[in-house]
Parts: structure tokens; sequence; C-alpha cells
């Protein structure tokens, strides 16, 4: 895999010991091309000085919300719009807090609120620290919210404790960047058309059946594709998430306008993922008018809509990849066997739906990979960007065997 270009990378410290070790990683990180942009809060700044940061980036240290920047408009907002990722490097109980909490007190704390760059944690901490209940809830709370974390590992910390607590090394903590940042060109030249988001039906020009999907995983697919060099269609129903910027998207509202979308896309596609919760159906006649209460309350006759993914299915090209998502209450494995068959895929993404934790609009996802050898891939629970990556590696795999 290659690294295709630089990227800026906001480098929180906070007010542990272990702040030394941010030092190397500024070093190496800037040493690897990426524009480092160190931010101390007050406490850490007692620790380790902005001239150290200063001089191993080439960047102004910030230090507080009404600290000068090298320019008017590098603070916090265009800093935060701009980063690829924040890195919290060593992360105290402290500012896991504030920011489990939306706690906005600091430049940094602040620009948590605002970006929506990937969020990696690097905890430091005493071990009672770190095994305290508050704690472990606020690293639940923002694995929940899609941040990632590398360690605390164990050992003997400062404080002469002995067990988790003690903040990963620095070459563990870059890996981990990297793995985040890392772009390649693995799927160059592959084209892709992904389905996303829900549909709108309408009953009258102002009411509507409609569906909990967010856009999540569907947008997380599309820019994990583009990620690795894919050029990708998004054809999107309405979502609470913006496609990735970079994919062709096409906007849609209907079932059929979403088909139409789909059938007028398709041709050179070289992979074809439905994520999107396409509406089973649609009004027959719905009302050109708002439609009055009368009270006798409202007859509305549902018709099935087309099944999109079905459709592609049965007119596959030859060596053109077909992935669906079954969305499952109950009987997950059962009934997305039965889909997989029936729509002629060659993948289908079995997930969990209905939970606080996996489905629509959740941040995270519980979800299988089954094949058309009956081979079931397990994943536990896991980011819907995580889950993308892997979906990718699969896809990858794949293309790469021919096997379509
Ligand atoms: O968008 P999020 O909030 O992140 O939620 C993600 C998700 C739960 C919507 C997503 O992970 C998911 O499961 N999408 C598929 C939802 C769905 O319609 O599942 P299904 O089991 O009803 O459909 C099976 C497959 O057929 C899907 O690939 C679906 O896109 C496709 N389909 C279904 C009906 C239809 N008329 N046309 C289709 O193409």
């Amino acid at each position: 895999m290659t690294t295709k270009s630089a990227k800026t990378i906001v480098l929180g410290v906070s007010g542990s010991i272990a702040a030394y070790k941010a030092c190397e990683i500024a070093s190496t990180l800037t040493k690897l091309g990426h524009n480092v942009v160190p931010v101390l809060t007050a406490s850490a700044q007692k620790m380790v000085g902005p001239p150290t940061f200063e001089g191993l980036t080439g960047n102004r240290a910030i230090v507080d919300m009404f600290h000068p920047t090298q320019n008017a408009e590098m603070d916090h907002i265009a800093v935060a719009e701009e980063a690829d990722l924040f890195l919290i490097a060593p992360a105290t109980a402290n500012i896991l807090a504030k920011s489990a909490q939306g706690i906005a007190d600091d430049w940094l704390t602040t620009a948590l609120l605002v970006t929506t760059a990937p969020v990696l944690f690097a905890p430091a901490m005493n071990t009672h620290m770190y095994a305290h209940a508050a704690v472990q809830e606020n690293i639940a709370t923002l694995t929940a919210r899609g941040c990632a974390f590398v360690g605390p590992g164990s050992g003997i910390l400062a404080c002469k404790s002995v067990g988790p607590g003690r903040m990963s090394e620095p070459e563990e903590v870059v890996a981990h960047v990297l793995s985040i940042l890392q772009e390649s060109d693995s799927l160059s030249g592959k084209q892709f058309l992904i389905t996303s988001g829900a549909n709108h039906e309408p009953i009258d020009p102002v009411r509507y059946i409609g569906n909990r999907s967010s856009g999540k995983m569907g947008h997380a697919i599309a820019q994990e594709a583009l990620r690795r060099g894919a050029q990708v269609t998004v054809v999107t129903g309405p979502s609470e998430v913006d496609p990735p910027s970079g994919a062709t998207v096409v906007q849609v509202q209907t079932a059929l306008e979403m088909r139409d979308a789909v059938m007028e896309h398709l041709d050179g596609k070289h992979v074809v993922i439905g994520a999107a919760a396409v509406a089973d159906y649609r009004i027959e006649n719905p009302g050109e008018t708002k439609l009055k209460r009368n009270g006798d309350g409202m007859d509305l006759k549902l018709v099935e809509n087309p099944d999109i993914i079905a459709q592609v299915g049965r007119e596959k090209s030859n060596g053109q990849l077909i992935i669906g998502f079954a969305a499952e209450t109950h009987d997950l494995i059962k009934n997305a066997k039965a889909k997989l068959a029936r729509k002629n895929l060659d993948l289908i993404v079995a997930n969990q739906v209905g939970t606080e934790e996996s489905g629509f609009g959740t941040e995270t996802v519980h979800a299988r990979f089954l094949d058309t050898s009956g081979d079931v891939e397990e994943h536990p629970l896991l980011k819907k960007t995580e889950l993308a990556a892997k979906l990718m590696d699969r896809i990858e795999s794949l293309l790469q065997n021919g096997q379509t």
C-alpha cells in the first residue's frame, strides 16, 4: 500500500507525565511528511514547552483559545475543519471526561466538538484511575461515537502503580495513526456504484413514509473505497450525513428514482453495493394536494417497489461484483442466506438492526459477511468506518481472485 498524500494531524497533548512521548510522535509524523498541528492544554504546558513542539513540527503550538496563531483564519474552526485526524496523546482522564461530556473550555475541547475527522485517543493515567467506572464509561461513550483508542499498555507507571494505564509507545501510536489515515491505490481503476440512505415515499406534497436510515453505513463504504483509489458513484436517498467529497453523488427521494439512477449509472461498474434502506412499498395514489382530515382516518393503498439490487443481480455482467446488506432483527443468518440467493448476490453483509449499538443511525454495527460458498465471516461490534474497511478488504480479495 502506498501513502498518497500528506495529511493534517492535530496533535492534542494533555497534562500527563507521558507528554514527553508526544514529542517523538510529533517528530516521526512530521518526518513522514504530514502537517502536525500541536495543541497543548494548560496542564500539558507544565510538562513540555510549546517551543519543543514548534521546533519538531515547524508549526506554532496552539496553547489557548485566544492565542494568536500563524494567521487569523487558523483558528479552532478552520484547523478543526481542515484536520484529517485528531490525535490526543497522551489523553488524561480529564480530557476523556470533557470530550465525552461535550465540555468546551479550551482550544482542544472546543475543536473536538467542531471536527468531523477521525479522533484517536492514547490514554495515560494511574491504573486505579483507568479502572474507575467514570473513566470506563467515558471511554465507552467515546467509542460508541466512533472514536478510536490505542492502548493503554500495562507496566510500571511513573506513579509506581503497576497495571494498565501506561501510554502506548510512540511507534505504536504512530502505526495506529497511519492505519487510520493510510490511503492506498489498491482499488485504483475500479468503479463502484453504492446506494445509501433512506427513501421518502410521498403520501401527498406534505407527508411521506420514510425509514430510519441515516446514510452513515453507505457513506462510510463510499469513503473507504475512495481512500483506496476507487472511482465512486453514490446514489443516495435522504440522509443525516453528507456523502464523501470526491464521490459522484446522485441525490434521489423515492425507491423508483433510486432504481432509475442505479440502472442509469450501472454500466462499467466493477462493484455494486446496496447499502440503502430501500422502501419496499410506495403509496399507489399519492395526493396531488394535501389530503384533508375528514374525521374518518386515512386509508393508504401500498404497492410494492422494485427490488433494485435483485434487478442488478439478474442483469449482472461478467466479472461484476454485487453486494447487498441484510437488515435483520432476528434469524440473521437464515434470512441473509435467503436474500443472498434470491437476489443473486456475490456477498451479503448480514447486519443486526434495532439495537442501540447496531443498525439504523448508530455509529457502530454488528455484522457478518456471507458468501455463495456458505462461509460466514464473523465480525465483532465495529464502528461503521471499521466495517467499511473490512468489507473493502473482502472486496479486494474477491476482485483479485476473480471470484465473481
Ligand atoms: O444508514 P445507516 O443509518 O447507517 O443504517 C445502515 C443500514 C442499517 C441501513 C444498512 O447497514 C443496511 O442494512 N442497509 C440495507 C437495509 C435494507 O433495506 O435491508 P433489507 O434486508 O430490507 O434489503 C436487503 C438488500 O436489498 C439491501 O442491500 C437493500 O439495499 C436491497 N433492497 C431492498 C429492497 C428493495 N426494494 N431494493 C433493494 O435494493
